[in-house]
């Protein structure tokens, strides 16, 4: 975008988050298929700072082994028992090199919307006017709660009151700082080391910080943000799916730009790192989860949760719930299809109507249409399985995979009692229970003969609306014994 590149990034996450009521740290929520600390730090990242700290203290560990997954060249630093958010953000200066010079941005973990083109927009008119601090405000509808910002008759910045150090005609001021600054590196350890804990929480404050650059004589600037959603923070559960349904909507609408279309936004739900080719088509219902990828000219949904999936161009999938597993060009999935970890169906493979898959191939153009379990299974291109059959995959001990040719047709309600292979173009019979490998282009069939004995029905069911019926139809025809 421009070469404005800060020289590190600090992302405070120290604070407790009692408002959730959770077990689970506050900046580990998820929105958008992503944690909150997730999003602060991939739009950190899209700046690319030379340094980046994440300042932890809550729930310290599970958050740092969170930070080192999703970001392992983050440095993470610990706050110690001083309160407030100056004391987080010297503790993340102090883990970093200490002759660190140019912009330092600080931002918080639990305001995800928050963009990198925002945070560059930032940098940039930090490092435009020369300025020692560069806060980023919004005028906001009701301000309460947040922090103040002061400005002079000429309009400058002078500093920042906190609500509940503020007196009544502060707390009149609309513009509240969002949290979010840019620094100068030197000016930020210097000011930091003059700030105390006097005021009415008795905590270390970052904001205060503006105010000993105001009195240095050093430029003060503000950075207005008119998206307002972008510098809002989750405190509770319900600004969480507030929250999270804007990241939606927005992500939607991305994708409806670039040319996919979705049927009804306000049910069709896409974590921020799915990708959708063009004119694909997202009916009604459909949650596109985690690392999925859907080709161009596909159709998804209505009713379908995708999550980890590679979906191919043109393929269809209808009321399906499918993880983790690769669907090919131009292939159908369900309705009412459900698919399990590994499985892939090739191009123009079709997995229909109440069939479960695991852990298996499907070979192109092959079809498992109805009521079929595929588990451990290899099945090669263009063979058919016949409706209500089970690969059986599991003797109660262990698990064994069967093997399908190619070309093959194989019977309904056939059973694969594993290990056990089927060679190409082999042909299989209605009920078949296939415990022996088939040779290739053989016929297998296991049926017991079946018995018919006549007149049964009347006599071991006597008065029933059977036996009127086989009386009617005059039971004692056809091929068969006596019962
Ligand atoms: C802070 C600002 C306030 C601003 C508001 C915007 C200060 C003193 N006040 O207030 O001006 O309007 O944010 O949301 O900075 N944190 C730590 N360590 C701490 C305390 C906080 O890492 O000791 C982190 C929290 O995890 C959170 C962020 O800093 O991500 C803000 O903390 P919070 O307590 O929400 O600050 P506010 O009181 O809301
Ligand atoms: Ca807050």
């Amino acid at each position: 975008m421009t070469d404005h590149h800060p020289t590190a990034v600090i992302v405070l996450a120290a604070g407790e988050g009692t408002r959730m009521k959770s077990a689970r740290p506050k900046v580990l929520h998820m929105i958008g298929g992503r944690s909150l600390l997730g999003h602060a730090i991939a739009a950190a990242q899209g700046l690319s700072p030379t340094h980046l700290a994440v300042v932890v203290r809550h729930e310290r560990d599970r958050v740092a082994d969170h930070v080192k997954q999703v970001c392992p060249q983050a440095v993470v630093a610990d706050q110690d028992e001083v309160k407030g958010t100056g004391r987080a953000t010297e503790c993340g200066l102090e883990a970093l090199p200490a002759d660190l010079s140019g912009t330092v941005l600080v931002t918080y973990g639990d305001v995800p919307l928050l963009t990198t083109t925002a945070l560059q927009e930032l940098v940039v008119a930090h490092e435009q006017t020369a300025s020692a601090v560069t806060v980023m405000t919004a005028r906001v509808p009701d301000p309460t709660g947040y922090g103040r910002v002061l400005r002079d008759e000429t309009g400058q910045v002078v500093g920042i009151v906190e609500q509940k150090d503020a007196d009544e005609a502060q707390r009149a001021i609309d513009e509240i700082n969002s949290g979010i600054y840019a620094f100068d590196a030197a000016l930020l350890r210097s000011a930091l080391a003059q700030v105390g804990t006097d005021n009415a929480q008795g905590e270390k404050y970052l904001t205060d910080v503006v105010g000993v650059a105001h009195r240095e004589g050093r430029r003060v600037g503000a950075h207005v943000l008119s998206d307002l959603w972008q510098t809002e923070g989750v405190n509770d559960r319900v600004q969480l799916a507030a929250l999270g349904a804007e990241l939606n909507r927005r992500v939607v609408e991305r994708h409806m730009r670039a040319g996919v279309t979705v049927v009804d936004p306000a049910t069709t739900w896409i974590d921020v790192e799915v990708a959708i080719g063009a004119d694909t088509t997202i009916l009604p219902n459909t949650q596109l989860l985690g690392a999925t990828t859907i080709g161009a000219n596909a159709t998804i949904g209505p009713d379908t949760t995708l999550t980890d999936m590679e979906v191919g161009d043109g393929a269809t999938i209808i009321r399906t719930h499918g993880s983790l597993s690769v669907i090919g060009e131009g292939a159908g999935v369900g309705p009412f299809a459900y698919l399990r970890p590994n499985s892939r169906l090739d191009a123009k493979g079709k997995i229909g109507t109440f069939v479960e898959t695991k852990n298996s191939t499907i070979g192109a153009g092959s079809k498992v249409p109805h009521l079929t379990y595929v588990g451990d299974a290899t099945i090669g291109v263009g063979s058919n399985i016949g409706a209500a059959s089970v690969f059986v995959n599991y003797d109660g001990v262990n698990k064994a995979r069967t093997t399908i040719g190619d070309h093959c047709r194989l019977g309904s309600d056939n059973m694969y009692v594993a290990p056990v292979t089927v060679g190409d173009g082999a042909y299989s019979g209605a009920g078949t229970i296939i415990r022996k490998d088939v040779p290739p282009g053989a016929l297998a069939i296991s049926v017991a003969p079946q018995r018919n004995m006549l007149g049964w029905v009347v006599a071991n069911r006597p008065g029933t609306a059977a036996a009127e019926a086989a009386q009617a139809a005059a039971t004692d025809e056809g091929e068969g014994e006596p019962a």
